[in-house]
């Protein structure tokens, strides 16, 4: 079995793909709010301590259990946590490796979809155009009508949402080399050029109320008293989790598809760098200047408050209308996110796919087409209900990875073994890790991730718990038996190795 799983085509191939997994709107929505709320330049000192000691170190980890599991046949978690760790449960674990990208997919493609619809109406120049006399305020009231009027769902926002799901399934249809790799190697390149032009024509932009540099000067100024606020940890954390897209199973699945020898510890730095590269310098460079351009500082503050959607869909593009080529402007924009956006949406769709291939021998387009439908029936959820939406988002894409990261690193360094893991992480590589490396992976790493797990658990969980809303209840319960579903074939997927082994 091990010698018919797909391999990527060359390395280049391989650091492009998974750099296109990690670059997403995290990079050019989520970080530059973030910063601005958390101290500005300040925010990059708990950012590098949290990159150093959690991300990268964990980064290492899911290369290597990845690639570990591939060279025997598997991509997903609950067959490889039982190959590291021969206890009846580790394959149970291990199904929140498939719960975690299944969960967050189905709310994900349907915000990329938007970014597919708004590079539409941008280009075909019927986003609204006020009269730039107007007051600010009056100015922005046409934009957030578009954007209530779109999401309401509209039937123009359903259009475009089957599109997007389309688009990703014909993706996956052609394979980790034919599709994925394929598409990495267009889509990266294309949407650095995109954010480059976008940076540069932003750095030029001066309003009345101010400029694009008053806009640098705000994101990066430090205020270093922040730094005793643990919110401001917290924050950072989860930010390189997000940005790195550690915890979701995604990098795990891509690496099992690299060949057994092959180097994961530059590779895995270099496509660690690129998404590093988009995030501080393009994703820090576009967004919050162009706001505190058109709003002036005194506003940037509420600006960055209002959320990363906000920013995205209503002041972006209210800005841009102002601006000559305008509309093409905003088309760059919205299709450098919606880039951003492919490249992450197939990197967790793949998890369940690749379950489907190595556990129950389905063919790729089988796994693929049974993947899209549950796909496309869940995210009917998030798509008519906002409140469920965030609930998703709160345990898959926050909670969950964290624990889901805990719980890899203690199976990997602990139950399997800490010289026997350093040396999977170590092997082929074209430089060795650090051997301080050893110490963060086996101590520091868990010990932080715990404090954080415990931290949010006191400080978040018994509000979260408390909503009673119906909706969601709603994402609860679907939550909930999703998480069964997938126990369910997590076990007859065992029983069916087992019966295998002994027959
Ligand atoms: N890293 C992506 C971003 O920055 C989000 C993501 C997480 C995508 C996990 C895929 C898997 O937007």
């Amino acid at each position: 079995m091990a010698q018919l799983r797909e391999h990527w085509g060359s390395r280049l191939g391989l650091i492009l793909a998974m750099a296109g997994n990690a670059v997403g709107l995290g990079n050019f929505l989520r970080f530059p709010t973030q910063a601005a709320e958390n101290g500005g330049g300040a925010f990059m000192i708990p950012y590098m301590i949290a990159m150093l000691i959690i991300a990268i170190p964990l980064m290492w980890t899911e290369w290597a259990i990845g690639r570990y599991g591939g060279s025997k046949g598997h991509g997903t978690t609950p067959a490889i946590f039982r190959l590291l760790w021969n206890n009846p449960i580790s394959k149970y674990v291990g199904a929140l490796g498939l719960f975690v990208p299944f969960v967050v997919l189905c709310y994900y493609i349907y915000i990329e979809s938007w970014t597919l619809g708004y590079s539409f109406f941008s280009i075909a120049g019927l986003l609204p155009h006020p009269d730039p006399s107007l007051p600010q305020s009056e100015y922005l009231k046409p934009f957030k009508e578009f954007l209530s009027a779109y999401t309401a769902p509209s039937i123009t926002a359903y259009l475009f949402f089957l599109l997007t799901v389309a688009f990703n399934a014909y993706i996956l249809y052609r394979g980790i080399r034919g599709g994925i790799e394929k598409f990495a190697k267009l889509a990266m390149p294309t949407l650095f050029i995109l954010a480059l032009i976008l940076m540069v024509r932003v750095i030029l932009i001066e309003t009345p109320h101010g400029t694009a540099v008053q806009g640098l000067d705000f994101l990066w100024h430090p205020d270093f008293s922040q730094l005793s606020n643990p919110k401001v940890w917290l924050a950072a954390a989860g930010q390189v989790f997000f940005t790195l897209s550690l915890g979701f199973g995604a990098i795990i699945t891509y690496a099992s598809y690299i060949r057994k020898d092959d180097d994961i510890v530059a590779s895995g730095l270099s496509a660690a760098s690129l998404n590093e590269l988009a995030e501080v310098i393009l994703g820090g460079s576009i967004a919050i200047p162009a706001a505190v351009a058109f709003f002036g500082v005194m506003n940037a503050q509420a600006v960055a408050e209002s959320g990363a959607f906000n920013l995205a869909f209503v002041t972006l593009p209210a800005l841009f209308s102002h601006l000559t080529g305008g509309d093409f402007i905003g088309f760059i924009w919205f299709f450098l996110l919606f880039f951003a956006g492919a490249t992450s949406s197939v990197a967790i769709t793949m998890p369940v796919v690749a379950f489907l291939e190595d556990e129950f021998g389905f063919s790729r387009k089988v796994a693929v087409t049974v993947t899209i439908i549950f796909t496309f029936l869940v995210a009917q959820i998030p798509i008519f209900m906002p409140k469920a939406l965030d609930e998703m988002d709160f345990w898959a894409g926050t909670f969950f990875v964290v624990l889901f990261a805990l719980l890899e690193v203690i199976i990997f360094f602990w139950l399997f073994g800490s010289s026997k893991a350093w040396e999977e992480i170590n092997k082929g590589a074209l430089f060795k890790v650090p051997k301080v490396y050893f110490y963060i992976l086996k101590y520091v790493t868990p010990l932080a991730l715990f404090v954080i797990l415990a931290t949010w658990t006191v400080s978040q969980l018994p509000q979260k718990l408390a909503s009673t809303d119906p909706q969601v209840w709603v994402a609860r319960f679907v939550m909930i038996f999703i998480i069964s579903v997938q126990f369910f074939m997590v076990y007859l997927a065992d029983r069916k190795r087992r019966m295998r082994d002994e027959g």
